[in-house]
């Protein structure tokens, strides 16, 4: 079993006071908390090894460079990718999907069919919207039940060999529901589709596996794993990134520059154009080495046991409704009260000092299944406690009687 009392003294935010009160953090969905370890990285950066990458021949640039290399081979590692250079350093999830949505442009014909689901966060929906007005291909949605898990029969007759590309998150950040993505990625391929998985929400829960899951395109965020703002990771198979054209062009993408015609670098400096957060990228190699020696065995017991605890207090409130009920899922919770507007519990529960994050999450389509304006989304992490639950479900309920 994990010290969480040893593991909270890690992240010094958490023994804050907010509003008077102790800081009950229950956004991780939104952003994770950073440890002391990744808050002294970024300083000692800062202080020691300052320098551009992959330009000087100097020490502090060749130190920066090789931290930064450092860092990309240790998530390699940690998502199982067969080289270094099918890594690349991204500002986050959503810069990931755009520059796939982007790449596929080159791809695809009008009529070709793009297919999403209906669990989608916007970032995983808009940019294949805009690359299938651009090409005339087709966006198709996978449907979900009222648990909030997508139908695979429905899914099954989606795909045809007009399908180029499934895109579909490995968890939802609304309902929490963990979606059956082998299942998935080995159907697409039956077609010949290529397969992108939006894994924000699944790193802070679990290590993917990508050669394992076989996936075309793997992108996650590192600030929801403990790690910088800014920064995330796009995997893609090499074969894959190197028929993509290049997203954005600029120094560090190319080989060679004349105004007649440009060469573009090999992976994975095709992909990176421009000075990068170098800092941050450095840094997330040591968020995912913090959050391995926690181990995601512990991380996901000590979740399962919170999302229990969590869903049996809150059905202790009358006219509570829990939204996304799924078989498998992780440690997030969606509901709302009867007659109370989600928004109005967030508030009076602040100023308790406890964080959830009200409204559609991003995710619309979602909220208009539901029939709903929004939600009252509580994320958990390994570092809370069910003491925090219970605190929350006790402001509930004065809230409740507040607003009633
Ligand atoms: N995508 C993040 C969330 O679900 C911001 O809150």
């Amino acid at each position: 079993m994990l010290d969480i009392q040893k593991i909270r003294a890690d992240f010094p935010i958490l023994s804050q006071k907010v509003n008077g009160k102790p800081l009950v953090y229950f956004d991780n969905g939104a952003t994770s908390q950073k440890p002391q370890v990744v808050i002294d990285a970024i300083s000692k950066y800062y202080t020691e090894i300052n320098a551009n990458i992959h330009r000087g021949v100097h020490t502090l640039s060749q130190l920066a460079t090789d931290a930064y290399e450092v860092s990309r081979g240790k998530i390699q590692k940690h998502i199982n990718a067969k080289f270094a250079h099918e890594v690349l350093f991204t500002y986050g999830t959503t810069h990931g999907v755009n520059l796939v949505a982007n790449g596929f442009a080159a791809i695809l014909k009008p009529g070709d069919e793009v297919i999403v689901s209906a669990l989608e966060h916007h970032s995983n929906i808009v940019p294949w919207q805009m690359l299938c007005e651009r090409t005339g291909a087709v966006l198709k949605v996978i449907p979900m039940n009222q648990e909030g898990e997508l139908i695979m029969s429905e899914f099954d007759k989606l795909l045809s060999n007009k399908t180029k590309i499934v895109t579909v998150n490995h968890i939802s950040n609304a309902l929490g529901t963990i979606n059956p993505i082998k299942y998935m990625i080995d159907k697409a391929h039956e077609f010949g589709a290529a397969v992108f998985i939006d894994g924000a929400q699944a790193v802070p829960h679990l290590k993917p596996n990508v050669q394992e899951l076989d996936c075309d395109f793997y992108a996650f965020s590192g600030h929801k794993m403990c790690g910088p703002t800014g920064t995330g990771i796009l995997y893609g198979k090499e074969a894959w990134l190197n028929k993509l054209p290049p997203y954005q062009g600029g120094g560090e993408m190319i080989k060679e520059v004349t105004f007649e015609k440009t060469t573009y670098a090999d992976l994975p400096h095709k992909f990176e154009a421009g000075t990068p957060n170098i800092a941050g990228g450095i840094v997330l190699g040591i968020a995912v080495d913090y959050m391995n020696e926690i181990g995601f065995e512990n991380i996901q017991k000590q979740e399962l046991a919170l999302l229990e605890h969590a869903t049996k207090r809150l059905l202790e409130i009358e006219g509570l409704k829990i939204f996304g009920t799924a078989k498998a899922k992780t440690s997030v919770i969606s509901f709302n009260i009867d007659g109370i507007h989600p928004f109005d519990i967030g508030t009076i529960i602040d100023k308790l000092g406890i964080a959830v994050r009200t409204g559609h999450h991003c995710a619309q389509p979602i909220m208009n299944f539901f029939e709903i304006p929004g939600t009252i989304r509580a994320s958990f992490a390994f570092y809370n406690t069910k003491e925090e639950i219970d605190i929350m479900v006790e402001a509930i309920k004065k809230a409740q009687m507040m607003l009633s």
